[in-house]
Parts: structure tokens; sequence; C-alpha cells
């Protein structure tokens, strides 16, 4: 009922429209329609009322249901189905329950916090509510299991590039999805899948970002490595228009990798990653390997150049950049 009343209200935009109106639009009694108003306004709904004229929808809050967010898009199949919860453990476990109950592609898990955000290499996202962007996008792309890690490089340079459009920033792309703003991560994306020996189900494509944090709200732990759009850009962000763009972005890219297969995606990954040649640390599984970036290769493996020249290639791990 409450999405009904607020598409109303939109719809009759600066305009009043009579409690009587609504209350015959959707078959209530007039004090079901007084009572709904005012839990909009706990929401944070600006709505203003006249004994004459009704009611007249002044402001929206920054939330992100899908009556929020509807009205913004214009992906055609991103975002289509939107599930919101105001808490989650996780978008991506929600997703993938989801996907598992046949979900279709596209399908969109938000949450406006998550008590268990997960990470890479089984970390913690901290994901504090009304603050920042958590969510999981349900893909089912028509490729081998091998090639899955591409789906990760084409999300990070959408999301790189929901960024650069968004702030006018240049976000750095570190291997292998970090999205870096003057050098600190802001974003960071985890892709679950499901798949047979030669064919994927379902991509769980989980992206989190931190839009508007301050310096304060981070821990000890990640405050020197960590920012959000707000600290860069230094004013609020508007969390669905970055949504939004955040959606276009992925289905430009996803279609784009559809159609044409991994080049163009590849190239794009590099060009927004500055890679090669950068003298690397990298800790993958427990162990320490120093050397240079050559590239990553068609299956977004890390390839390195140890200093006794020989090349190593590297599926998992963190990288730290030591100097250019
Ligand atoms: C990383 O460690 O860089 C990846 C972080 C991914 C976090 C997002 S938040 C939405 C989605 N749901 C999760 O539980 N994790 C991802």
């Amino acid at each position: 009922m409450d999405e009904k009343i607020l598409q109303l209200l939109r719809e009759s935009a600066s305009a009043f429209i009579s409690g009587e109106e609504i209350s015959h639009r959707l078959k209530v009694s007039r004090t079901a329609v007084w009572k709904r108003m005012n839990y909009l306004r706990t929401l944070g709904y600006e709505i203003e009322a006249s004994t004459r004229s009704g009611y007249r929808l002044i402001r929206s809050p920054d939330l992100l249901t899908p009556s929020e967010i509807k009205p913004l898009l214009k992906t055609k199949w991103i975002g289509k189905k939107i599930h919101y919860f105001e808490t989650l453990d996780s978008t991506n476990s929600q997703a993938y329950q989801l996907a598992l109950n046949g979900a279709e592609e596209g399908e969109v898990v938000v949450a406006e916090s998550q008590e268990r955000g997960k990470g890479r290499l089984g970390r913690h996202w901290f994901s504090p509510p009304f603050l920042n962007l958590y969510l999981s996008v349900v893909l089912r792309p028509n490729i081998s299991p091998h090639q899955a890690s591409l789906i990760t490089l084409m999300a990070a340079v959408a999301m790189a590039d929901a960024i650069r459009k968004f702030s006018g920033l240049l976000p750095l792309i570190k291997w292998p999805n970090d999205i870096l703003l003057g050098g600190r991560k802001v974003a960071g994306l985890l892709n679950e899948i499901q798949s047979e020996m030669d064919r994927i189900h379902f991509v769980i494509l989980g992206v989190g970002i931190n839009l508007n944090m301050d310096e304060k709200m981070f821990s000890e732990e990640i405050k020197s490595i960590a920012t959000s759009l707000k600290i860069e850009m230094g004013q609020t962000i508007s969390r669905k228009n970055f949504l939004q763009s955040l959606l276009q972005e992925l289905e430009n890219w996803y279609t784009i990798f559809m159609k044409q297969g991994s080049t163009m995606i590849l190239k794009a990954w590099r060009d927004r990653a500055q890679l090669k040649g950068r003298q690397v640390k990298v800790t993958s599984f427990g162990e320490i390997l120093i050397g240079v970036a050559v590239d990553v290769d068609s299956d977004g493996a890390l390839i390195l150049e140890m200093a006794d020249g020989k090349r190593k290639r590297v599926v998992a791990g963190d990288v730290e950049y030591s100097r250019r």
C-alpha cells in the first residue's frame, strides 16, 4: 500500500491529491490513508497535508526502495526486479538463494545494511546502515566456468566508469577488483558462482561501495587504506542516483561482454588498472611474492615477472604497490 500511495503522490507531482481520491483508488478508508502518511513521514518522506486539498509530496528520502529506484532507472533488464531489505546477513547470500530458486538474470538484491557482509578471501565487509551501497545482481552468462573471472573484471570496469562519470574523479582498479580513489579503497566486488564442469548456472555479482562514510567511521585497522566517495568529493552523495549510474554501467559493459567476448573487457580493464611495469608485493595463500606486474591473462590471473626473470601466474591474493 505504501508503494501505491507514493506512486499516486508522485503522479500528481507538485499538485495536491485528496485523501478521498487516494482512499477511493486504493479501496481503503481515509483513516488508513492518514495512518500510512504518518508512517511514510517516519521514513523521511516530507508530505504536506491540507484539510481542504489533501496531500502533496515535498521531498523523498535517499532510500534504496524499489519505489525510489525504479523511476530513475533507464536500464533494459538490470534492476527490473529489485528485492529490497532494510537489513540482511549478506546480499550475496540472499541473491544466491533467490537464484537457486529460479531468479532471473538482472534481478537485484539491495540492503540498507548487512550483518555479515562478505569480503574477498573470507574477510568481513563493514556495512553500516543508510550510508553506502550493498547490492548483488543475478547473472546467467552463457560462458564456461574458467571464464567466470572475466565477469569480475567486467564489473570492476563498470564500477570504475560509474565512479568516474558520477564524480569526475579518476579511479584506479587494483588487481583483482578493488577500486581505489587517491590510493585508498572505495569499492570492492565479490562474485560467487554456481556451475557444472562446463556450464555456469549463475553468477552472483556482489558490489560494496563506500558512499557517505566519514573518516571517523572507519575502524583503526582500515582507516589508512579506505575512503568513501563523500570524503573524496567533499559532498554528500545521493545513493539512489549513484545506484542508477552503476546499474546502467553494469548493463552496458555486460552487454559488450556477451556480444563481443573478452577482448574489449580486457582492454578496458588494462586501461583502468595501469598495472604493467608496477613493482608489486603479492600475498597469495600465505606466500609473499615480489615482482613486476606484467599483465592479467584472459582468465583474470596476474602475471608477475620475478627477480630471476621467471614468470609466475597468481590466481588469488592481495597486492601492494611498491613504487612506480
Ligand atoms: C572485497 O573484499 O573487496 C569485496 C567486498 C564485497 C562486498 C559486497 S557488499 C554487497 C555484497 N554482499 C556481500 O556480502 N558482499 C558483497
